[in-house]
């Protein structure tokens, strides 16, 4: 966990914010239609939202200085480019899974309490939020939490209960987008007690946004298997549908520090890994 200790590093995180902003700006004028500035997956963001960080500081300790980098970021970026047509919302953690963490009690509990994840998503539509995409989890310490696999397929389920939370603390005017929905991919999936036909990445994204627990559904890994997803749905190509087999060769490619694709579908990325593991050997990392 990051710790903050001296006053050398409030200036640094003072200057972070700067290259957010920086950042923000080189996007505009680069033509991309917004930003999402990451609050999420035990980052930077969440690393300070986290009620872990309890050293009493600018950006630490209560509530009001836990969320002040990513209201200050938000104000910058609102002053700074004047453009209403530029978006600008996060990525959020509302649950992190380990004591301390984004969205828990306390600095030292792991009782879920996501009153600190909701009051930020309102301050950040104050800011002028466009967009909220609801995640949980930690990728290095509660991997299942934020891309739920087959060994815990069911924390899909906790991402649902999240976005209907979200969904009802923001105004129609900010976009609720749901992740977290590729290991449901054809069915074929692991999750117990379901009706057939009525647990599959397709039902599902169909299912909350008819009910409005989201907006959008955000598709990750399974964008990686099957870019053409969407195509193939509106041709009604369904059958045609390379589904992600959850296999976690695209998290060992990241974790190489190599380009990140889908390993098993895509030839490209598939060579990448096999040339690594000839080259760098097996690894021992938790997903595999
Ligand atoms: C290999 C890999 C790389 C990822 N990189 C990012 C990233 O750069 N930024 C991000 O917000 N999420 C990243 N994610 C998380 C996904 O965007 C998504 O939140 C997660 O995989 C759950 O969605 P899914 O079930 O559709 O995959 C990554 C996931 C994987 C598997
Ligand atoms: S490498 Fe495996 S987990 Fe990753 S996108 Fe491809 S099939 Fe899915």
């Amino acid at each position: 966990m990051l710790h903050f200790y001296s006053t050398k590093h409030k200036d640094e995180v003072d200057e972070i914010i700067d290259q957010f902003v920086l950042g923000a700006k080189i996007a505009h004028d680069a033509g991309a239609d917004g930003v999402d500035i990451k609050l999420c997956h035990g980052y930077l963001g969440t690393q300070i939202l986290r009620p872990y960080n309890d050293r009493n500081w600018k950006y630490g300790g209560p509530w009001e200085n836990r969320r002040r980098f990513a209201y200050e970021i938000y104000e910058r970026i609102a002053k700074e480019i004047s453009d209403p047509n530029f978006l600008i919302g996060s990525k959020i953690t509302m649950w992190e899974g380990i004591p301390g963490g984004q969205g828990c009690a306390g600095p030292d509990t792991s009782c879920m309490d996501l009153s600190e994840p909701l009051d930020l998503i309102r301050g950040l539509e104050e800011r002028g939020a466009d967009f909220i995409l609801v995640s949980a989890g930690n990728p290095n310490l509660t991997v299942a939490l934020a891309h739920p696999d087959k060994r815990v397929p069911d924390y899909a389920y906790l991402h649902h209960t999240f976005q209907r939370e979200v969904k009802k603390v923001v105004s129609p005017k900010v976009a609720v987008i749901g992740s977290a929905y590729s290991v449901f991919r054809d069915g074929k999936n692991g999750f117990q007690g379901v009706e057939e036909g009525k647990n599959n990445l397709l039902y599902w994204g169909d299912k909350n946004i008819r009910d409005g627990v989201v907006d959008l559904v955000a598709i990750g890994r399974q964008s990686f298997a099957d870019p053409l997803l969407p195509v193939k749905l509106k041709a009604g190509k369904t059958q045609e549908i390379k589904w992600c087999t959850l296999c976690d060769n695209c998290m060992e490619l990241l974790v190489r520090q190599k380009n990140t694709g889908c390993a098993t579908h895509d030839r490209e990325y598939a060579s990448i890994l096999t040339e690594a593991r000839q080259k760098e050997g097996k690894i021992k990392f938790k997903y595999a």
